[in-house]
């Protein structure tokens, strides 16, 4: 018979399978402190190693298609963490203001969401697949059924432009800015030089505003939703105000510094999944596959990523890669996600 003093087979089993389960977490640094966080040390040593491990890396390009983003020095690079109990954890540039860019859309479809008090809002007017092509691919626009894109491609993002509710262009854009202020806790300011030099060069963008319009899927003056658009990609923050936006995420909407409640907790996983699904364009599906987290990129050099419940993780450096995401950043948020396990889909360890 089976049996070893009173146990059998099945017991034996079990106790064995949480004593591996138990061994597994004791070996993950997720099981370091409070036993579902990280410790302080693991963190900033996590920011800093992927800091040292990435800084010489000199592969993509600072975009120049909006001229004064070649200026921006192609150096810089920032990492940060920040938790969704408000811990911030940084290496590197993480004070310098770069523009927003993309990194700006996943949260003005946010910003509508909550105005509208739906998700779908952005699932009907919108769409929520991803096109497969690069952000600003007019043939996306033009030959997706019903000009059904996501609010992250250029001509998704512009249409949400549209959706927010306002009086005027001007309250357009002070709805948005008022919003990213309340999710990054700080006041923010537009990067004025880098506004101009877009809005002289936006043609695609404008053209990209006629098509949703010949189309009937854009919801103001076309024009005026390029502009404030275009303003609010200029938006400036520093790696540490946007990991504290991503971190407002991963809090269900609560920003974890201030505390202010800025977006209703059920629209946070609608946001999250079209940036799994849509975050970094033609590279989605590879993101996907490699990190295995909600993440949103920008031609600025910025990158949030979201764990949800626990923290956001920003890599900020200008260089860029055919896709428009930032190269250094992509491979200090995998870095960091893989030490932590962080995968959505799992480690497969
Ligand atoms: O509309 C544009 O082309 C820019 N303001 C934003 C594009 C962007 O950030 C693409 N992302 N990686």
């Amino acid at each position: 018979m089976n049996r070893i003093r009173g146990w059998n087979t099945s017991r034996l089993l079990l106790v064995a399978m949480v004593a591996v389960l138990a061994a597994a977490f004791v070996a993950s640094p997720l099981a370091a402190a409070d036993k579902s966080m990280p410790s302080d040390k693991v963190l900033q040593a996590l920011v800093q190693d992927a800091h040292a491990k990435f800084k010489d890396v000199k592969e993509g390009a600072s975009a120049d298609y909006i001229p004064e983003l070649a200026k921006v020095p192609p150096d810089l690079f920032g990492v940060a963490i920040v938790t969704a109990e408000g811990k911030i954890y940084t290496a590197g540039d993480v004070d310098y203001a770069f523009t927003i860019q993309s990194v700006s859309k996943p949260f003005t479809a946010g910003l509508v969401m909550q105005q509208y008090a739906s998700a779908d809002i952005i699932l009907d007017k919108i769409g929520v697949e991803p096109t497969g092509q690069k952000f600003n691919s007019l043939m996306a626009t033009q030959t997706i059924p019903q000009v059904s894109v996501n609010p992250l491609v250029n001509s998704g993002a512009i249409a949400a432009v549209s959706l927010v509710k306002a009086k005027s262009a001007e309250d357009r854009f002070a709805q948005i800015m008022g919003f990213f202020e309340k999710l990054a806790g700080e006041k923010l300011t537009v990067i004025e030089d880098v506004y101009k030099s877009e809005a002289a060069t936006n043609q695609r963008n404008r053209a990209h505003g006629y098509i949703l319009f010949v189309s009937d899927r854009i919801y103001s003056d076309p024009m005026e939703a390029v502009d404030v658009y275009t303003r609010q990609c200029s938006i400036g923050v520093t790696a540490k105000q946007l990991a504290v936006m991503g971190a407002t995420l991963a809090n269900g909407g609560v920003n974890p510094i201030t505390k202010t409640p800025v977006i209703d907790k059920k629209y946070v996983p609608k946001m999250l999944a079209i940036m799994m699904t849509a975050g970094f364009y033609n590279e989605s599906g590879l993101w996907a596959y490699t990190a295995g987290l909600p993440a949103k990129t920008g031609v600025g050099g910025g990158i949030v990523a979201v764990v949800p419940g626990k923290m956001a993780i920003v890599g900020f450096s200008p260089r860029v890669n055919d896709a428009g995401n930032s190269v250094r950043s992509m491979k200090a948020i995998e870095y960091i996600s893989d030490q932590l396990g962080t995968n959505l889909f799992g480690s497969g360890k």
